[in-house]
């Protein structure tokens, strides 16, 4: 078993790069089953979850090639032999699920079990169903699966309760091949959304409106060839500027868009953080002293929820007490009982948690619960007195490429042990 180890006090600096958004990535490999045209992707982030989402594909008889060396992805779905992938595969990710729409809308019919992914709420899929039997699906569940159906998919206005990202990308891939209109409401607005139209418009899709809540999408009858390139990513960028902060560092992070961390920049800089702009990156300076700042989790363009725990472990040493709201997930700050470890003053109270910041955090043994705590347990190590020795790192390394190696070139103490 693999752990992370932490050696706390180091400042970082120097320059650090961003890879490709897995929240990009994960998505658009699930829509490349809409077409049996070969697309290629430069770049690839090789993440656990993109070997799950691409095995999910290989399940189902896609022909995947990753090149480790180059980073080069190639997938061309014009063999597809089975319309139920691996429960297995799709228990390890939840992202998986996102290969329904395309496969309705492809073969007219789909056969998926229930997803599992980070266990940070109940996380259902009442809307993803909602919205493609809208469409015109009929859909059943029952023994842990959902078996969907149509002849052709029909294009439809569907109004989502709520802006998820997951609905909103299932339910745009499956319309591109129905028959008309469909007009998505209340549409997920981030970033990985227009990164997910840009993809389908390469390939021939019509899709209009993707990054505000009214998504337009016209069915096409044939698709073509593609050469994508994937957005970076935002919570990667996100918690190396984090890094930077709570480590009184200097740290230029490059491959980042600025508009798309809209919310951490403002947020650092209100923690009395120096954030300088530049083109495709940010350099984050500070003095080591945080000024508390309350966080309101929020669908894009508010705050990410995917930033939260990390701006916690900032707080933790803010010189004040800041509050944080979750509103996105109801079960997220499973990361407060590993921080109180660490000598973290935090209460929760239903959906708010209460942290009273402090000079002083110590190193501890601790788990990560997801994929983002994971990563905010490693910055509350990087300022942490002492040995932070985190378990479970498999959660960070479904998100992070090299997470390790990346902060020893910035000057973090910090390395992966076998113990
Ligand atoms: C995606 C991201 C995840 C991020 C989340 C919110 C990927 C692969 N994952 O997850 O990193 O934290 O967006 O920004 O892109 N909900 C329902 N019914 C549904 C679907 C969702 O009630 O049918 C609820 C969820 O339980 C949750 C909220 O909506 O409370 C947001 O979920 P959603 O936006 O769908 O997140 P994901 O797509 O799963």
């Amino acid at each position: 078993m693999n752990k992370i180890l932490v050696k706390g006090g180091n400042t970082l600096k120097g320059k650090i790069k961003v890879g490709a958004a897995k929240n990009s990535v994960l998505p658009i490999i699930a829509a490349t089953l809409l077409s049996d045209k070969k697309c290629t992707f430069t770049d690839v982030p090789l993440l656990n979850d993109v070997y799950v989402i691409t095995d999910v594909l290989k399940s189902l008889g896609a022909d995947v090639n990753i090149d480790p060396a180059t980073c080069k992805l190639e997938i061309c779905c014009n063999n597809i032999l089975s319309l139920e992938p691996s429960p297995d595969l799709v228990g390890k990710m939840r992202a998986s699920f996102l290969v329904m729409g395309p496969l309705l809308a492809r073969y007219g019919r789909v056969r998926i079990s229930l997803p599992g992914g980070c266990n940070i709420g109940t996380r259902p899929i009442d809307l993803h169903l909602k919205g493609l039997s809208t469409l015109g699906a009929e859909i059943e569940t029952g023994y842990g699966f959902v078996e969907a159906k149509c002849t052709r998919l029909r294009g439809a206005n569907v109004y989502l309760d709520f802006p998820s990202v997951g609905a909103t990308e299932n339910i745009m891939v499956a319309a591109c091949l129905a028959e008309g209109e469909t007009i998505i409401q209340n549409a997920a607005e981030e970033p990985e959304i227009v990164d997910l139209a840009n993809f389908l418009n390469s390939i021939g899709c019509k899709v209009t409106g993707a990054g505000s809540d009214s998504i337009k999408i016209e069915g096409v009858e044939s698709l073509n060839e593609t050469n994508h390139i994937f957005i970076p990513d935002r919570i990667e960028a996100g918690t190396f500027m984090v890094a930077s902060a709570i480590t009184g560092g200097d740290v230029v992070v490059e491959n980042v868009v600025p508009d798309h961390i809209r919310p951490v920049i403002a947020k650092l800089q209100e923690a009395g953080v120096q954030v300088l702009e530049g083109h495709n990156k940010v350099r984050v300076i500070s003095n080591g002293v945080i000024s508390p700042v309350d966080i309101k989790t929020l669908p894009y363009p508010g705050f990410p929820t995917d930033m939260q725990s990390q701006l916690m472990a900032l707080m933790s040493i803010a010189n004040g007490t800041s509050i944080f709201t979750e509103t996105v997930f109801e079960n997220r700050f499973m990361h407060v009982n590993e921080f109180r470890r660490m000598g973290a003053d935090i209460k929760i109270d239903g959906r708010l948690s209460i942290v009273k910041g402090s000079s002083v955090l110590t190193g501890a043994d601790v788990k990560a619960t997801d994929l983002r705590a994971g990563a905010a347990l490693i910055l509350a190590g990087l300022f942490a007195k002492g040995e932070t020795t985190i378990s479970d790192i498999y959660h960070i390394e479904r998100g992070y490429v090299d997470i390790v190696g990346k902060l020893q070139g910035i000057g973090a103490n910090i390395e992966k042990i076998k113990v």
